[in-house]
């Protein structure tokens, strides 16, 4: 198992890239099934969940390539065939976002079988409201053997209101809804960019959708959709990891390819803490630190709150600020996970409930840790930038199924941090073992 050696006390300083979003990319790859034409994705991250959900689609029968050299960063998807509608649990445990082609799978082929996805370590994420929108549409759906059995003639049209914001539920009634027989209204809609992002896909396809990055999406249902070739956002919760890690380590470090619109609420509280930030331009952002940091609250929001996907790495940055910053989790009950790890490397944090109170500057000493989660793991990571010594990061295939290559961007910042094991990604990629 692959482990980081990171020794900190380097500021980080130049230019560093961001990929594509992986959760843009996910919605994205599912969205192929709804064609019997080829979607081709550019600027796909290579990261482990890619892998996984290349494997996924593969498995039911879809043609899926991946481009090489130069165009490592693109996918083909074709499904004209789908032979076996079926998402096993073998790759769905490994990653959650799987269930996103249960409402492509039943909108196309009129039936699917999915493995119930399971707890996960940051909390029990159920899929309830991706289920009760899919029966409010038409769709039969029973529950078997650890799998869901999906199946509809054709979706109709239908009056959603989701009882509570989800993001891969909006994207999954979203795929639904656009073959469905009819007009579809989605209302309490997650307003993320990856929405977005697979709107504009799914219009390129020839879908009908109005409002998407709103809280009400209109769809009016088509009977087909065709291929279409698309370019995935970057990742904003990659690029407000390294503005982070640019702060933390008292750098000047210039964040490129992201769009800085997608990570106001990141920039602002950055520089509440006392960081310099600059947009430089349309798709750059450079932050520079004193390395003196002031402590400010945090409460985990949907977009465009502060996003729960950088709550973990916000609270390394605390741990360095001076006073005392309030971190409240909103978005999943258990997403505390690093705090453990990060006061057994000095840190001053207590957990009551679903807010941690962290007291700071603590000086942060070098140690042995263990990766949890994908976030978790670069909170760990950037704790580690600015310890005393060489710390040894365990289990960190975690941060493989989001992180493109980060030891490679780091080190090209002036990070000192080494990967012993094998190094990912492998080729074919195998699944994520968590
Ligand atoms: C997505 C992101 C993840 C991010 C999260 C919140 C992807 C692949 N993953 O996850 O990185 O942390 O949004 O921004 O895009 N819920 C229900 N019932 C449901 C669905 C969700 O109760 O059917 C609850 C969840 O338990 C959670 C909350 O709604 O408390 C938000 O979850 P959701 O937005 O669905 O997260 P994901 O889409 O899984």
């Amino acid at each position: 198992m692959d482990k980081f050696v990171i020794r900190g006390g380097n500021p980080l300083v130049g230019t560093i890239r961001v990929s594509g979003a992986k959760n843009s990319a996910l919605p994205c790859m599912a969205a192929a099934i709804l064609t019997e034409e080829t979607v081709t994705l550019e600027n796909i991250p290579s990261v482990r969940d890619i892998a996984t959900e290349r494997k996924l689609l593969a498995a039911m029968g879809a043609e899926v390539e991946l481009g090489t050299g130069t165009s490592d960063h693109r996918t083909t998807i074709c499904c004209r065939t789908l032979s076996d509608p079926v998402a096993k649990y073998e790759i769905v445990k490994t990653m959650r976002a799987s269930s996103l082609v249960l409402g492509p799978l039943i909108a196309r082929t009129g039936m699917a079988r999915v493995a119930m996805p399971g707890g996960c370590a940051i909390g029990g994420r159920p899929i309830d409201l991706h289920i009760k929108g899919l029966e409010k549409m038409g769709a039969t759906i029973a529950q078997e053997h650890g799998y869901l059995e999906a199946r509809a003639e054709r979706l109709r049209g239908a009056h959603l209101v989701f009882d509570k914001i989800t993001v891969t539920g909006t994207e999954d009634l979203l795929m639904a809804a656009v073959l469905a027989d009819g007009e579809t209204v989605m209302e309490n809609c997650a307003r993320e960019p990856e929405v977005t992002d697979l709107a504009a896909l799914l219009t390129a396809m020839g879908a009908k959708i109005e409002g998407a990055g709103t809280s009400t999406i209109h769809v009016q249902g088509v009977t087909s959709l065709h291929g279409a070739q698309y370019l995935i956002n970057p990742d904003r919760i990659e690029a407000g990891t390294f503005l982070i890690a640019g702060a933390i380590t008292g750098g000047d470090l210039t964040v490129t390819d992201c769009n800085p619109d997608h990570i106001r609420a990141v920039l602002s509280k950055l520089e509440e803490t006392g960081a310099k930030i600059d947009i430089v331009g349309p798709d750059a952002v450079r932050v520079r630190s004193d390395g003196k940091h002031r402590a400010a609250d945090i409460s985990t929001e949907e977009y465009p709150g502060f996003p729960t996907d950088m709550q973990a790495q916000y609270m390394a940055l605390a741990t360095q600020s001076e006073g005392v910053s309030l971190i409240k989790e909103n978005i999943f009950e258990n997403r505390f996970m690093h705090v453990q790890e990060l006061v057994r490397m000095g840190a001053n944090i207590k957990v009551d409930g679903r807010t941690a109170t962290v007291r700071g500057p603590a000086k942060l000493s070098a140690a042995a840790v263990m990766c949890s989660d994908l976030r978790a793991s670069a909170s760990l990571v950037l704790a580690a930038l600015v310890a005393d010594g060489e710390s040894i990061l365990d289990r960190v295939y975690h941060m493989d199924r989001g992180y493109e290559r980060i030891e490679e961007k780091l080190r090209s910042a002036g990070a000192e941090i080494q990967r012993m094991g094998n190094v990912f990604p492998a080729r074919d990629g195998e699944a994520a073992a968590d």
